[in-house]
């Protein structure tokens, strides 16, 4: 009998789309999918195009869970930053443990890394949605599904979110993120899929159960200057405060996702730990991680320049 591989948040969303990337590794190996996905829309058709077996459901719904993860051996979980992951969690976990699942990939969210002290800690996650994300991976060992999970700090995808649209009209980067000292550990989706689709697809189980996944930890002005080396044109970081950004693009992320975020920002501000670049990319998949350059590169024609908008700051 053979076991499709199942993949939720398979249509990708508002993040990294993670799930629709595994499905692209995933099938161009020649691996058998089931893509799940929250709605059948102009994105579960290009899935189906590509081959990939449509499961339409709602995490947050037992039965379509169920029905997903027939025949199922191994899967990828992924949830979009929004309220109610532990419910997700939680039926993800005991569906798969009836279903005899034997390894889960989860996209978790980075906590540190094992040598850091609050590694994990629950009394010290920076936001609520990360104390989420460390109950989430400790719901998901308890279930004993055999779940290894992924700890990626904040994603390239998001950083160019943030920035794309002032960086095109202003060359001027507007966050909260402080004198320009502080430094922002991240790390590309794109990356996040290819060891997520590499567990996927090795034979036996990984060796660990925790992927802690750092490819860059530069300060904000290396950031910054690093955008401008890649757009061939100097882009300028102006900090504002917490206030400011959360009124900027309040009307653009939900509420939860706000909240996350504005925590995190305060978290990597003061944050005094010195972490270092993880190898985990290069050691899963045997290939170099992608760096921030290459993101930003990739995708300059986003932030191309649209001329500048009279001296009023938009952020
Ligand atoms: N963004 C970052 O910088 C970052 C960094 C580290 C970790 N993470 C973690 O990565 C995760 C997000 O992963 P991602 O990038 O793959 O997310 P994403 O791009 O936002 O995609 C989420 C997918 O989940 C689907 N979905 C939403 N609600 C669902 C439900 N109730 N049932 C079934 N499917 C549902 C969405 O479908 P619809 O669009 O049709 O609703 C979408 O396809 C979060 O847990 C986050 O904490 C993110």
């Amino acid at each position: 009998m053979s076991h499709p591989i199942l993949v939720t948040g398979a249509a990708g969303g508002q993040q990294g789309s993670t799930g629709r990337l595994v499905v692209g590794l995933l099938l161009a190996q020649g691996i058998s999918v089931r893509a799940f996905v929250h709605k059948l829309d102009a994105r579960s058709d290009e899935l189906r195009r590509q081959g990939a077996e449509i499961a339409e459901g709602d995490l947050l719904n037992p039965a379509s869970v169920q029905a997903a993860l027939k025949d199922v051996k191994r899967a990828y979980f992924t949830y979009p930053v929004a309220d109610r992951l532990l419910e997700a969690t939680a039926i993800f976990s005991a569906m798969a443990r009836d279903a005899g699942v034997e390894l889960v990939v989860n996209n978790s969210q980075f906590q540190g890394t094992s040598e850091d002290p609050l590694f994990r800690d629950l009394r010290h996650a920076p936001s609520f949605r990360n104390l989420q994300h460390r109950v989430a991976d400790r719901i998901f060992d308890w279930a004993q599904v055999g779940t290894v999970h992924i700890q990626a700090p904040p994603y390239y995808e998001n950083v160019r979110a943030l920035v794309s649209h002032s960086v095109a009209a202003q060359d001027t980067a507007f966050l909260p993120w402080g004198d320009g000292d502080a430094v922002i550990p991240l790390a590309g989706a794109e990356d996040v899929a290819r060891v997520a689709a590499t567990l996927l697809v090795n034979p036996g189980l990984p060796p660990k159960n925790v992927f802690p996944l750092l490819s860059e930890t530069l300060t904000v002005r290396e950031i910054f200057e690093t955008l401008g080396r890649a757009l061939g044109r100097p882009i300028r970081y102006v900090p504002i405060t917490d206030e400011q950004w959360a009124d900027a693009v309040k009307e653009h992320l939900k509420p939860h996702a706000l909240d996350h975020l504005s925590h995190l920002w305060q978290y990597f501000r003061n944050s005094k730990e010195q972490r270092q670049a993880t190898n985990t990319i290069r050691e899963v998949t045997g290939r170099n991680a992608q760096t921030l350059e290459e993101f930003f590169r990739a995708n300059a024609q986003l932030m191309a320049a649209k001329g500048h908008v009279g001296s009023a700051k938009t952020i």
